[in-house]
């Protein structure tokens, strides 16, 4: 089996470590750096939970070899969590009951992460664009939506203070 050398920053932190050719990058967080909390549902790019940011932009992890974050940052759920404060985002999915099941929920999060880094004014169409193709079987998206409008309300007014 073939195997690869490959060094990047994960959630901050510098990692160097061989990897099969085959893994994929959500199989090297699982599996290799025990970074459970990115989700694997459907394993082919259609439900979103396995999302995470390389280089600063969301990805389905388990379309992306490992080796192909080579030289990459890597910012995962638990990444956003480390200094042991919650993001805007997480406590208004909290609020808006977004979260049941939670196994689609660290997908949710990454992708609302992503779109209120550039946009904290986002209407209804930029949300549904940004979830496009993460699956939620329990909420019924509305309190997924209200949740992002709801942080991203939060984002503004700190930014106004
Ligand atoms: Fe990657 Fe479903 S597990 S998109
Ligand atoms: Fe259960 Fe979304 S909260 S799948």
């Amino acid at each position: 089996m073939t195997e690869h050398l490959i060094n990047l920053k994960v959630n901050g932190d510098a990692v160097a470590i061989r990897v099969p050719a085959h893994r994929t990058l959500l199989e090297l967080l699982r599996d290799m750096l025990g970074l459970t909390g990115t989700k694997e549902g459907c394993g082919n790019g259609e439900c979103g939970a396995c999302t995470a940011f390389l280089d600063g932009t969301p990805v389905r992890t388990c379309l992306v070899l490992a080796v192909e974050a080579d030289g990459c940052e890597v910012e995962t759920i638990e990444g956003l969590t480390r200094d042991g404060k919650l993001k805007p985002i997480q406590e208004a999915f909290s609020e808006t009951g977004a979260v049941q099941c939670g196994f689609c929920t660290p997908g949710f999060v990454i992708a609302a992460e992503a779109l209120l880094r550039k946009n904290t004014d986002p209407d209804d169409d930029a949300i549904a664009a940004a979830f496009s193709g993460h699956i939620c079987r329990c909420t019924g998206y509305a309190s997924l939506v209200e949740g992002v409008k709801l942080a991203a309300k939060r984002m503004r007014e700190a930014a106004a203070n």
